[in-house]
């Protein structure tokens, strides 16, 4: 395949780093501050923002929540234009800096911003914005993408544009501090399955996309394998930049992609509310077992490579080391291990991606509704 790859954010990696940020924004510039519910209180890093911004003049803004809503959104973009804001400063995990990449780009459109979820609208301008990363899990930090929903539709949806590539992302391993453990599973399930959309299709030959793959999600198995570590700094440092590594668009670039898993799990968000990571543990070994004959080559390759399965059934085995490695975890694979109906969600979900122009999925193109009703039977 012919690609081009270019990640123009500035990876500001190790404790302390947030003093940097100082240096990283224009000093004239006028910055607002996005964040969530207010963890960033509770461990000193806004209080390190606030040292950091001492000469810059800055307001803020708060309660950018899980899954942000654009309608909680828009307040941001108005709060932007009446103070004639021009760099945003996003703290906090993959739902604030999503965010604040949907007000970057708001910002600077004339009509409606929900329209560039919609895919009525391109991204044609966007305001310069930064961000320092709390939760390593979605790789939002350093990519060209953000996911909003819309409570009034209750849609879940993406938009890519380079123009909202963070100009720079403080990755300080000692912000995962206050992190819950919940959090951490999260994070180290939501960056394995960021590499599975992006490796798990068929084998093309691309060795250096392929290896560099395998070699995340080995480091993903032993960071699940060491969870008891998790309050070390080497452990979290390991979980930030794999996650960051993930999604980044490195192992992305010159290969086909799935994301199927993700454009179902979206849906069970929002109709169910389940955490991002804990939609992907269910869908994800689903979703494998019922497209097996599609990916079967690269599930032996993976079984051998990733997780040292050879010979019988390699590519069953593999599906079932994944799912071994979510449930191990503590995560739960099944929709009962959320109390969701099954025969429920697979007609509310199916319904909704369709509904949501979602339709057909997968790296072939070719799972269509039927199939997500199958999926989400096995799930
Ligand atoms: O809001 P606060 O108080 O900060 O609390 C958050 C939130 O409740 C908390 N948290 C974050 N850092 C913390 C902390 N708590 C204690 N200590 C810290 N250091 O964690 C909770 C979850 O945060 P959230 O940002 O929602 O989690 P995550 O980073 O997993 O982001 C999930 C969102 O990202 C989207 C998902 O769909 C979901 O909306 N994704 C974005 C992607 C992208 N832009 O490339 C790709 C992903 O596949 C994903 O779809
Ligand atoms: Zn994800």
């Amino acid at each position: 395949m012919q690609f081009q790859f270019q990640n123009p954010t500035r990876i500001l990696f190790g404790e302390g780093q947030i003093s940097e940020i100082s240096q990283q924004i224009p000093a004239d510039a006028k910055v607002l501050v996005l964040y969530g519910g207010g963890s960033i209180k509770r461990n000193g890093i806004y209080a390190q923002v606030e040292q950091a911004l001492q000469h810059h003049q800055w307001l803020e803004f708060d309660g950018i929540e899980p899954n942000p809503t654009v309608e909680t959104l828009d307040n941001a973009v108005k709060l932007v234009k009446a103070e004639q804001i021009d760099f945003l400063l996003a703290v906090g995990g993959g739902s604030v800096i999503d965010g604040t990449k949907y007000v970057a780009a708001a910002a600077k459109y004339q009509g409606y911003g929900w329209d560039i979820l919609d895919g009525k609208a391109q991204v044609t301008d966007a305001m310069p914005l930064g961000c320092i990363l709390t939760l390593p899990a979605t790789g939002s930090e350093s990519n060209a993408a953000a996911v909003v929903t819309r409570v009034a539709t209750a849609e879940k949806k993406a938009f890519f544009s380079p123009l909202v590539y963070p100009q720079f992302a403080v990755l300080d391993p000692t912000a995962m501090s206050t992190l819950p453990d919940r959090q951490l599973r999260n994070g180290i399930v939501d960056a394995f399955v960021h590499i599975c959309e992006q490796y798990l299709t068929f084998p093309a030959g691309n060795m250096v996309q392929d290896g560099y793959a395998e070699s995340l999600l080995r480091n993903l198995i032993v960071l699940a394998q060491q969870f008891d570590d998790r309050r070390q700094p080497q452990w979290q440092a390991n979980l930030m930049y794999t996650a960051n590594q993930a999604l980044n668009g490195l192992i992305g670039a010159g290969v086909a992609h799935d994301w199927a898993t993700h454009a179902i799990g979206h849906e069970l968000t929002t109709l169910y509310g389940l955490d991002h990571a804990q939609t992907l543990a269910v869908v994800q070994p689903a979703l494998l077992r019922q497209q097996y004959v599609h990916k079967h080559d690269k599930l032996v390759q993976m079984g051998k490579n990733v997780f040292g399965i050879d010979g019988k059934d390699a590519a069953q085995q593999c599906i079932n080391a994944i799912e071994a490695l979510y449930r191990e975890l503590g995560v739960g694979t099944k929709l009962d291990d959320y109390g969701v109906n099954r025969l429920d969600a697979v007609e509310q979900v199916s319904a909704a991606l369709a509904e949501h122009g979602q339709l057909p999925l997968g790296e072939h193109g070719h799972i269509e509704l039927a199939d997500c009703e199958q999926i989400l039977q096995r799930a």
